[in-house]
């Protein structure tokens, strides 16, 4: 039996009480402060030691051990269970979000950050073959279970009536599933009321740029970012103040300074990887993030746009997942998981913003498509959307790692990037190879690179290699012609 969600873990890796303690007592703790509900399937020993490189002996004695005290029951041929019946103890009001915020988090360094880029869209002249920034391969889409998840939703709406007019927010169904997916997989702690869908993260940006106040302050980017964002920003009346980055991302030294001197309305930031950089944001810079839009009061939009495709086994918790994550607007998309024509996406903040939000859909949109919405939720209740997030996850791997072989055997070390954790590209420096002639044969229309948005044509330094659409065999084709391209 497939199922919708596996409920990630993170240790407390402070020192002190042993790991078999750790773990027992974040187990009791999950189940008390409602993430692990009764009748919960845990991961297998195998995959939770993984999970949290830890020896797999000690995650089976801690399953019997509560199982003993009666947190948990093995149910032969199926797997360990929340039990029915939990044992008499007081629950702890312990918010969930404090779990995950003793985690300190280590992460890859990137490549050396420079001040340009290209997001190309890199198009083969005979024009069989597309390489771009990062997008998700269509030929993986499974059509199949898509096309029958549609249809059973079309049948249900007219047994349901709801095809009429519906909830601005969405679809309960869709709302309750999304819920649960960042309960689980994401240690969110959200209620149905925090969950808005949207048609993909563009919209969710744009909504949150209409709800926020540009008489209250600047909106503050990252240096490299999603220039999309920027424009619906300022289409909405903001001044854009660019913060400085380095290889681990935002410098949050550089936003106290912004603090310093300008009012600050919000900041938007893609902390799981770093839009264009793919930079995982470290933990210490995540809470200092935190704490700052504590107490400046600004909104911090965390576009969690590409979150499934980490290639780590441990997971990474959301700036909303922490302590002190009121002012946080989460948004997420589908659009990598299976297309972005699907237009589906969600957008989580208090239920005040949600409700805002609201407003602004009514006004342009009345409510999303209620039968796609219905075909997703349905995916995700009987587990088809983990199993294709998983099947993809390995190809992305695979793909991933091709490319960086790639890369090294044509260029040597004239090309350095480091490998990202996750996100479908490879974010290159191009500085050693780069002429004003092959700037320019780079942003010619039609030529080898078209180049959406060039944040420096006269100094290009980065590339970013979007390896998600292209089998292996395309791959060294696309990093073949490069290599052309540049001799
Ligand atoms: C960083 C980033 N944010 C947002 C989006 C928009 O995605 P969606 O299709 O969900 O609107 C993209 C699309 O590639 C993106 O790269």
């Amino acid at each position: 039996m497939l199922r919708p969600w596996a409920t990630n873990f993170l240790l407390d890796n402070s020192k002190g009480s042993s790991i078999h303690a750790k773990l027992c007592n974040q187990l009791i703790n999950e189940i008390q402060v409602g993430r692990l509900k009764p009748g919960d399937i845990l991961p297998g020993s195998r995959s939770l030691a993984s999970q949290l490189a830890v020896n797999r002996k000690t995650v089976q004695l801690a399953y019997e051990e509560l199982e003993s005290q009666g947190w948990l029951e093995s149910r032969p041929r199926s797997g360990t269970y929340v039990s029915d019946q939990l044992p008499e103890q007081a629950l702890s009001n312990e918010n969930l979000s404090l779990v995950s915020a003793n985690i300190a988090q280590d992460t890859k360094s990137s490549s050396a950050l420079l001040s340009s880029v290209y997001e190309s869209t890199l198009i083969y002249q005979d024009g069989s073959i597309e390489a771009n920034d990062g997008v998700p391969d269509p030929r993986l889409i499974p059509y199949g279970t898509l096309s029958k998840a549609y249809r059973r939703a079309i049948v249900r709406s007219s047994h349901q009536a709801s095809l009429g007019y519906g909830d601005p927010r969405g679809v309960i169904e869709l709302r309750e599933s999304i819920k649960d997916m960042l309960i689980k997989d994401r240690f969110m702690n959200v209620g149905t009321d925090n969950v808005c869908i949207v048609r993909g993260s563009q919209m969710g940006i744009f909504l949150a740029s209409r709800v926020l106040n540009p008489e209250k302050g600047v909106i503050v980017f990252e240096q490299l970012c999603y220039s999309p964002a920027v424009a619906a920003f300022e289409s909405n009346g903001f001044k854009i103040v660019f913060c400085e980055i380095d290889e681990q991302g935002l410098k949050t030294d550089c936003l106290r300074k912004i603090l310093e001197n300008n009012k600050v309305s919000g900041i938007f930031v893609t902390p799981h990887h770093q839009y264009p950089t793919t930079v995982c944001m470290p933990m210490d810079r995540r809470l200092t993030l935190l704490s700052l839009s504590k107490t400046h009061n600004f909104v911090v939009i965390e576009d969690d746009y590409d979150h499934d495709f980490h290639y780590d086994m441990r997971p990474i918790p959301p700036l909303s997942s922490l302590p002190n994550s009121e002012n946080v607007v989460h948004i997420g998309s589908m659009s990598k998981v299976f297309a972005p024509s699907l237009r589906l996406g969600y957008l989580i903040a208090n239920k005040e913003l949600v409700d805002r939000i609201v407003h602004e859909i009514v006004l342009i949109d009345r409510q999303g498509n209620a039968v796609s919405e219905l075909a997703l939720a349905d995916l995700m209740e009987s587990g088809e959307v983990k199993k294709h997030i998983r099947r993809v996850r390995k190809l992305y791997k695979i793909r991933r790692d091709h490319t960086a072989s790639e890369i090294t055997r044509f260029f040597g070390d004239k090309i350095k990037f480091t490998l990202p954790i996750g996100g479908l590209a490879l974010w290159l420096d191009i500085s050693s190879l780069i002429t004003k002639q092959t700037v320019e044969r780079l942003s010619q229309p039609g030529g080898f690179f078209v180049n959406s948005y060039i944040y420096n044509k006269d100094e290009p330094q980065n590339i970013r290699f979007g390896f998600g659409a292209l089998n292996e065999k395309e791959i060294t084709k696309a990093v073949e012609e490069l290599h052309a391209l540049f001799n």
